[in-house]
């Protein structure tokens, strides 16, 4: 379940980055980003134009992330382009979580009017690769790194309604976790184990 995040996720994401081990900070900013470097890139985070989503695991641990961020319009662009950067925690991987992100992403890029996603990663990134082809994206390789683009089709009534339904579910998958969390914490409490 794929959910749109907010400000207030925001000390969740800073735990998410920070748990990538440096080869993957690598993947996902393309530079060796320290903690310090992380917490400032999720200070900067703009919610309001760009759209950060996540996958939670039953602790609420975000898992996954997606950042799409809305590139400014060019001036003899015709459509809009939106880059779309991805991160999956190693205890989450190879079970479609990457893929449902970025499944997520290309629906709300329809739906916003945006005509091309775009994503920028190291050419020997086989995982993301794997992920943009089968989606058909037109990927350009060039020194070690690669260019992948997506044509999008405008949105239809179908993606419209497919997304509301999507959030809606990822919102009360978030509740429902977050209440058998609390009930869990509760029964612990009542019943303490010696
Ligand atoms: C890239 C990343 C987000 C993928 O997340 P994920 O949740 O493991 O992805 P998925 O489970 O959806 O798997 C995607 C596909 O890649 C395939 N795959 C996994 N590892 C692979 C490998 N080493 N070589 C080729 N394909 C691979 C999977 O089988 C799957 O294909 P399928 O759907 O046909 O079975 C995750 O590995 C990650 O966070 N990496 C570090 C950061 C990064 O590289 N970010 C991208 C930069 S923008």
């Amino acid at each position: 379940m794929v959910r749109q995040l907010t400000a207030a996720d925001r000390d969740r994401l800073v735990r998410h980055f920070t748990a990538l081990d440096g080869d993957d900070r690598v993947l996902r900013f393309g530079q060796h980003a320290s903690d310090h470097v992380i917490e400032n890139y999720v200070r900067g985070m703009d919610f309001t134009n760009d759209v950060v989503f996540g996958v939670f695991d039953s602790a609420l641990n975000l898992v996954g992330v997606g950042h799409l961020a809305y590139l400014p319009l060019e001036e003899d662009e015709t459509g809009r382009t939106a880059e779309f950067g991805l991160s999956v925690l190693e205890s989450a991987r190879g079970t479609g979580v990457g893929s449902a992100l970025f499944a997520r992403a290309g629906m709300r890029c329809r739906n916003s009017g945006v005509t091309t996603l775009y994503m920028h990663c190291l050419a020997h990134n086989k995982t993301m690769m794997r992920i943009a082809g089968k989606a058909g994206m037109d990927i350009r390789r060039d020194y070690g790194e690669a260019d992948a683009y997506l044509a999008l089709p405008p949105a239809d009534s179908a993606s419209i309604l497919s997304e509301m339904f999507e959030e809606q579910a990822a919102v009360f998958d978030y509740v429902l976790k977050r209440q058998v969390r609390q009930a869990d914490k509760l029964l612990a409490f009542l019943l303490p184990v010696d």
